[in-house]
């Protein structure tokens, strides 16, 4: 599939209501399979990705049902789990794999994980590694220098043991996946960071009554003294910042008459790109905030003309709180007077794509230079000339495609977007939002 988009003509003007947010969508799902009584998950974004996990709960014994705006699921608590008929299918879901790979460690039946072409080369280790000092069994394909899908987990022939791990990197899917094991681990399982990763996995355990603890970079899950009950009655789902930033992106280099993003999380783990573009000179107001359930929330609203914005360096913990956003950023910094950095981005290699080759790939077809580095690349703004329209391949990556639609709104005619499928794996709604907002896109 592919997108055509037209420079913007006029400012962009609206309100767009963002699917609920993917990863704790995720969250919503697996963990309510975990839980003894219906919980009612309202806001559940519509994307591939989170569809995997929803198939995937129901594969191991869960059951959706629709009420209304939200689905009640219905799990089969902690040790209720139904070993599935059938390999479970991740698709495009790095967060869906790795998440399940924690939660199925501990069970007493084995279970294969696979997915995509893309899911299929990207690195596995990091949560096995953990997994294994628990005493899991989890075998992949091999061969390169990692571990990739597909996977076998399990079975477990006795309780996992509890560890303390010191993970080598920020990373909430590591994080998640030996938390999740640790609810079946003997005693008091704990993982320490070297920095800050998005924190919904224990703000949301916490709700439902996991023996969780924070102090500092390490989260511990002590099943010692703990009656193995995890309830709780619902869940609101906020907007997703991640798929968010590409309309207030959109406003930034279109201009606003007034762009307007309701009940988008805020949550601090995941607002860095917010922080990169204030560094930036842009301007995005936070209107009413609030707390919805576990999660911070507010308005994101953009007004005023097209942003005058001066190059930044990203790097370190506002590195890991915008590794998402890095692809939207770059497009902004190729708007920005002068030169943006962006380092400590190593991940970005392994991520839908090798999203530092594809985020490069896409400026340069615009005529924006970049320089691709081991952990990240260097933008030289063109603020004061359109970009060239372009066919920019969007390499199976949803990011990379959306952020190319953006990169597409300053050219000087019409841009084209290939291989742009997996867009639907986190937005399915964006050619329609962007319509919303008066863009001219279409599939
Ligand atoms: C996610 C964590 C991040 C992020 C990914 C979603 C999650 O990855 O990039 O898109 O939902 O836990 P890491 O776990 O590698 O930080």
């Amino acid at each position: 599939m592919k997108m055509i988009v037209e420079p913007a003509v006029r400012p962009l003007a609206g309100t767009v209501a963002i699917p609920g947010d993917k990863s704790i969508g995720h969250r919503a799902l697996l963990f309510s399979l975990l839980s003894g009584t219906p919980v009612r998950v309202r806001g559940l974004g519509d994307g591939a990705d989170n569809g995997r996990s929803a198939k995937a709960i129901t594969a191991l014994g869960a059951s959706i049902s629709r009420d209304g705006d939200a689905f009640v699921i219905t799990g089969t608590g902690l040790d209720g789990l139904r070993a599935p008929a059938a390999p479970i299918d991740c698709g495009n879901s790095g967060t869906t794999i790795r998440l399940l790979c924690g939660l199925l460690a501990g069970q007493k039946f084995a279970t294969t994980l696979f997915g995509d072409d893309s899911l299929s080369k990207r690195p596995m280790r990091r949560v096995i590694e953990p997994l294994a000092q628990m005493g899991a069994s989890i075998a992949g394909a091999g061969g390169g220098e990692d571990v990739t899908p597909p996977l076998v987990v399990g079975p477990a022939t006795g309780p996992l043991r509890a560890i303390a791990y010191a993970s080598p990197m920020a990373s909430a899917q590591v994080k998640t996946a030996v938390l999740l094991a640790g609810l079946y681990a003997d005693g008091a399982t704990s993982v320490t960071e070297p920095g800050p990763s998005r924190d919904h996995s224990e703000r949301m355990l916490a709700y439902l009554g996991a023996p969780l603890a924070v102090q500092g970079r390490t989260t511990t899950i002590d099943t010692r003294a703990w009656n193995r009950d995890l309830a709780g009655s619902g869940f609101d789902v906020p907007a997703d910042p991640s798929s968010a930033a590409f309309l207030v992106a959109a406003a930034l280099v279109a201009g606003a008459g007034e762009v307007r993003l309701p009940n988008v999380c805020v949550n601090p783990t995941r607002t860095g790109f917010l922080d990169a573009i204030a560094a930036m000179g842009g301007r995005v107001a936070l209107e009413h905030p609030r707390t919805g359930g576990p999660e911070p929330i507010a308005d994101l609203v953009v007004r005023g003309p097209a942003a005058s914005l001066r190059g930044t360096e990203i790097t370190g913990d506002l590195a890991v709180r915008s590794i998402d956003e890095l692809p939207i950023l770059a497009v902004l910094a190729a708007r920005a007077h002068g030169t943006t950095t962006v380092r400590d981005a190593e991940e970005l290699r392994v991520k839908e794509s090798d999203r530092i080759a594809t985020t490069c790939a896409m400026l340069r077809a615009f005529g924006v230079a970049c320089e691709a580095r081991p952990d990240g690349f260097v933008v030289e703004g063109r603020p004061d000339r359109p970009f060239l329209h372009a066919r920019v391949h969007a390499d199976g990556d949803h990011r990379i495609a959306m952020a190319a639609v953006i990169g597409g709104l300053v050219a000087d005619g019409a841009s084209q977007v290939e291989d742009t499928d997996n867009v639907a794996t986190s937005y399915p709604g964006f050619i329609a939002a962007m319509r919303t907002l008066g863009a001219s896109v279409r599939g």
